[in-house]
């Protein structure tokens, strides 16, 4: 059956981690995978999650409705909007629960895909994550044939779970090589030349893979350009309180965008800032909507495209994120715990560049600490990453970023080191 099946090319991230299981070297280092490492190296499962594990003990484990845990989904808007926000009493939103951030942007890109009809066109900052592409508009061969067949079963494509959500992705220029650092001019030029009515992909927080965050002001210029061309932001916040270790200093820009009168939509991710990679994968979907009553006919729709593709989202990780959220001293614990991780990183990222410094490397990395979130584009070539990679056991993604969250006080001196032997 499957003869014509072309073997597809592997993930880059993952390709990254198999070469460091492979090497034996006691020094080799992992700064591919975006994952949290405490100073130790280790994986971390925050206190505040075991605690709301022990609470949830015992629950039943019957089915979600379709839209999730309503416990979640509102802790989760409320979390993202702020507790006085208006959209939240106007109960303009639909908050969906999602498979985490990826599942919850998906959600989305089908919903664009069905619903937007203006202009089927979204523009990603050069560079982004690099699974916004597939999520938004690969339509892999393979599934092509799944179509083909799916709708000799008569499947109404709408209900295809195989297929890609087929917007057409276009760039505007984010991050200037020159400077390591955000490229405001070209952003503003190329914002200002999207066709009207098309959707713009923002990071709310800690730009992956960059770490280039807009500034305020640039925040600002970029709010009125959408409302100038009638732009649609779609933020993506898969960081919220990981990048400043404040939650609502990494929600500010999206919530300046909802105060300006934009009606966005949102994806969150709680792997992150709870540590929920992997068995939870919890997320959230939300759309601003002009009313009760526009948001009462969203909600329906979305709930017709979820149904077919995974009929409801499962209950734990919501249970434990909204028990984190909602009980005032877990909360609060919590919101120390996302900082304690956030300043980890942070001071990772200093005490790279006073070790590059002692090293006796001249160039100037001011870029490392003015980056913020778990990523660093370090401004490595792609022949320094190789270098990096075969002399000194150091993995990253050829493009030069380095996950922050696996430098530690045991490694930073030799990856300090290894940085300035390939760069001198
Ligand atoms: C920008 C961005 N969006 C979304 C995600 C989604 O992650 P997850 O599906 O693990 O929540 C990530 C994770 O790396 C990310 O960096």
């Amino acid at each position: 059956w499957w003869t014509n099946v072309e073997m597809g090319p592997p993930d880059p991230i993952l390709g990254v981690s198999e070469a460091f299981k492979r090497d034996t070297n006691p020094k080799k280092m992992n700064l591919g995978v975006g994952a949290y490492r405490d100073d130790q190296g280790k994986p971390y499962i925050l206190p505040t999650v075991k605690k709301a594990e022990l609470a949830i003990q015992g629950l039943d484990k019957e089915y979600l409705g379709i839209t999730g845990l309503p416990a979640f989904t509102n802790a989760a808007a409320e979390l993202a909007f702020g507790s006085g926000s208006s959209v939240l009493s106007a109960k303009r939103n639909v908050t969906v629960q999602g498979i985490s951030g990826t599942g919850s942007l998906r959600i989305g890109a089908n919903f664009l895909d069905k619903f937007f009809t203006s202009n089927k066109s979204i523009w990603l900052p050069t560079p982004s994550w690099g699974n916004h592409v597939p999520i938004f508009n690969y339509l892999h061969i393979c599934c092509w044939l799944i179509m083909c067949f799916e709708s000799c079963l008569l499947y109404n494509n709408s209900a295809c779970f195989f297929r890609h959500a087929g917007l057409d992705v276009q760039w505007y220029r984010y991050y200037k090589p020159s400077t390591c650092g955000f490229d405001a001019e070209g952003a503003m030029e190329d914002l200002n030349k999207i066709p009207e009515n098309s959707i713009v992909l923002f990071h709310a927080c800690a730009h992956n893979p960059t770490g280039v965050d807009p500034k305020l002001e640039n925040w600002k210029e970029m709010s009125q350009i959408c409302k100038n061309r009638n732009l649609l932001p779609y933020f993506d916040m898969a960081y919220q309180g990981f990048a400043s270790g404040d939650i609502n200093k990494d929600a500010a820009a999206m919530r300046f965008f909802v105060e300006e009168g934009h009606n966005i939509l949102l994806a969150q991710s709680f792997a992150k800032n709870m540590g929920l990679y992997g068995s939870e994968r919890a997320g959230a979907f939300t759309v601003v909507c002009a009313d009760q009553e526009e948001a009462a006919r969203v909600e329906s729709q979305i709930k017709i495209l979820i149904r077919p593709m995974y009929s409801n989202p499962p209950c734990n990780g919501a249970r434990i994120a909204s028990t984190v959220l909602t009980t005032p001293e877990l909360r609060e614990q919590w919101l120390v715990e996302v900082k304690g991780m956030a300043d980890r990183i942070i001071s990772m990222r200093q005490q790279l560049v006073d070790n590059l410094k002692k090293d006796g490397s001249s160039k100037d990395w001011g870029h490392i600490v003015d980056q913020i979130g778990m990523f660093c584009y370090t401004g490595l070539t792609p022949d320094q990453v190789s270098n990096l990679t075969n002399n000194f056991s150091v993995y990253l993604t050829k493009d030069g970023r380095i996950s922050v969250a696996g430098v530690s006080s045991g490694n930073v001196q030799y990856l300090a080191h290894a940085m300035h032997q390939v760069t001198k």
